[in-house]
């Protein structure tokens, strides 16, 4: 049924009002870390101004909502969902501090001392973000969504949903409960739970290192029939050669030290068939939106994202260089390229 005139005033409301709250929020971690990044102004390109962002908001926004009227996905309006996820504001704004503490003092080892953390490679027990216990906590994994939507004012939701619509085509031709999605770094089960609520038939696997966020994106999916779920890390993956149709990672790769997203990416190319595609969907790389180049220049300092500066310059065509590189989409602060795997030639 093609969406009405009042869905689309309620989407434009809802996520107005999302940008206002979450960026609310924002603006709080800002003004309570005010002290902490005296050096932020001296960035080497200029920090974009706020017109340019609400205006690359609003194209991510209007996009969106073509998606929804070429009826790739319902439009988004789950009231009820929205003023739960709300409500993880009060937990939000409590921890604030003590992310500030250690912005002001440099401080990412904290969750070293989590019990886990000795099993898991050294890489992972930081405080990404500076926020608390790293990944390493239900606390953490609780939270979670709610500071990545606050950094992203809201926009974040949008930004996931954009990686969909690869899936989607891909989809267009094939069974969904034939078949496989694997979500590489799926962190509380996000993308996931939005794909299979489009595409319930859909085979899905959940792969993080964290077990809380794993077991936190287990009670997101609790419903969705055909999900397993996997505490492994992306560049050994326990998964069979060729086994998957679509493998998608979100905001993962920026994270890993460039030896492990070199790993990674080789584990993808080994787990798809051949055929399949790898959706990468992260932070724009520098030259990807010129006018918010300043933007990451900005973004590893303010939060603790030790690899993001290497990351900003990976040539990724040669980093997947086992794949064919197909597209590249900029949703706002997002980049999502699609990769595929070649079929084996046919001997005539
Ligand atoms: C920035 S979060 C992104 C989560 C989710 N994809 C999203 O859209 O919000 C990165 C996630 O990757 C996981 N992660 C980090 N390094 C990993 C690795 N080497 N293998 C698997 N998961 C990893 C973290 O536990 C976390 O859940």
């Amino acid at each position: 049924m093609p969406a009405s005139r009042t869905q689309q005033l309620a989407f434009a409301g809802l996520q107005t009002a999302r940008v206002a709250f979450y960026g609310v929020h924002y603006l709080a971690a800002r003004l309570a870390a005010r002290d902490s990044f005296g050096a932020l102004s001296k960035t080497e390109h200029p920090v974009p101004s706020l017109a340019a962002m609400a205006r690359a908001m609003a194209d991510l926004f209007a996009q969106d909502w073509r998606n929804v009227e070429a009826g790739l996905y319902p439009v988004p309006l789950n009231i009820l969902k929205e003023a739960r996820r709300a409500m993880a504001s009060i937990d939000y704004l409590r921890d604030i501090p003590k992310v500030v503490k250690r912005q002001q003092s440099r401080g990412h080892s904290e969750a070293r001392a989590k019990a886990d953390a000795k099993k898991l490679p050294r890489y992972f027990q930081q405080n990404f973000h500076y926020q608390t216990d790293g990944y390493l906590s239900e606390d953490s994994a609780r939270i979670y969504d709610f500071q990545v939507e606050a950094l992203f004012a809201g926009t974040a939701e949008a930004m996931r949903r954009r990686a969909y619509v690869p899936v989607a085509k891909y989809l267009e031709r094939r069974d969904p409960a034939k078949t496989v999605l694997l979500d590489i770094g799926a962190g509380t089960g996000r993308f996931l739970s939005f794909v299979k609520s489009v595409q319930p038939e859909l085979q899905a696997t959940a792969l993080d290192l964290s077990a809380p966020y794993l077991a936190r994106a287990k009670r997101a999916l609790r419903h969705a029939k055909g999900v397993t779920f996997a505490e492994a890390a992306a560049e050994a993956m326990p998964l069979k050669d060729a086994s998957v149709d679509i493998a998608v990672s979100i905001y993962l790769f920026h994270e890993l030290p460039p030896k492990v997203r070199a790993a990674a990416a080789k584990d993808i190319a080994r787990v798809l068939k051949p055929g399949g595609i790898f959706i990468l969907a992260d932070t724009i790389q520098y030259g990807d939106a010129p006018p918010f180049d300043g933007l990451i220049d900005v973004f590893p300092e303010l939060l603790h994202e030790p690899y993001y500066k290497t990351y900003a310059r990976t040539d990724l065509k040669k980093l997947f260089g086992g794949l064919k590189h197909a597209s590249d989409d900029i949703a706002y602060l997002t980049k999502i390229s699609v990769f595929e795997k070649p079929k084996p030639k046919r001997r005539s």
